[in-house]
């Protein structure tokens, strides 16, 4: 799988969010968009309205990471809605296995999340049933954070069980993901990097997402 990158838009200026999503049209792979409930995390920030109106604004797909309690009900309309991904947490999940399903009934990929602190091994079974793991490289809530180089080895361990069913699940890490931490991320085998700050955070959000695309298609 080629190199993908995927902005988080939480570090965008909410009052001019067609305009942050246009500046990096055609460079970035998706849109990443951080859905937070103030109850799985201590955060709030947007829902379904909001990811409806963008899907209608943008031409880019939409990378819709779910950081909120009962997903199970939730998530089939972010899929039904037009969203190109929907990414569940495995810790908020109550029947984890049926809202997959859902998401890609629905015609979205469906994304598994994995907090820093929640092993990867257990989740191998269910491979199959995702197109996406996404490996937290912070603890979910906020941009900004420093990326958590703890998480590294279980990077490397979801790749090789990646490898080991046939290599076609894309992974995915998100928090802290900057020109200083993404080699580290590639070269332990991610292959989709969220980055909110990297890109939002620069002068020229189109020529960040470029320059991390080299730098991670460097690391691998
Ligand atoms: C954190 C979110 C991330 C966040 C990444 O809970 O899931 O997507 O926006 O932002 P940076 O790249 O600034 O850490
Ligand atoms: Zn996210």
């Amino acid at each position: 799988m080629p190199v993908q990158i995927s902005p988080s838009i939480l570090s965008a200026d909410f009052a001019r969010l067609a305009d942050e999503c246009a500046a990096v049209a055609g460079t970035a792979d998706w849109l990443h968009v951080d859905v937070m409930d103030n109850h799985f995390v201590p955060n709030l920030t947007l829902g379904l309205p909001v990811v409806e109106s963008l899907l209608k604004a943008v031409s880019t797909p939409i990378d819709c990471h779910l950081m909120i309690e009962d997903p199970d009900r939730w998530a089939p309309a972010y899929a039904e809605a037009g969203a190109g991904s929907v990414t569940i947490h495995v810790e908020a999940a109550k029947a984890p296995i049926r809202t997959l399903r859902t998401i890609r009934a629905a015609g979205a990929r469906a994304g598994l999340g994995v907090n820093p602190a929640t092993p990867v091994e257990a989740f191998e079974d269910l491979l199959p049933e995702l197109d996406m793991l996404l490996l937290m490289t912070v603890e979910p809530g906020f941009g900004g954070q420093r990326f958590l180089d703890v998480v590294l080895p279980k990077v490397r361990r979801a790749r090789e069980l990646i490898d080991k069913h046939g290599g076609s699940v894309w992974l995915q890490v998100d928090g802290g993901v900057s020109a200083e931490t993404i080699e580290r991320a590639a070269e332990a085998g991610a292959d989709v990097f969220v980055a909110g700050n990297a890109v939002y955070g620069a002068q020229d959000p189109a020529q960040a997402v470029r320059n991390l695309r080299a730098q991670a298609e460097g690391a691998r």
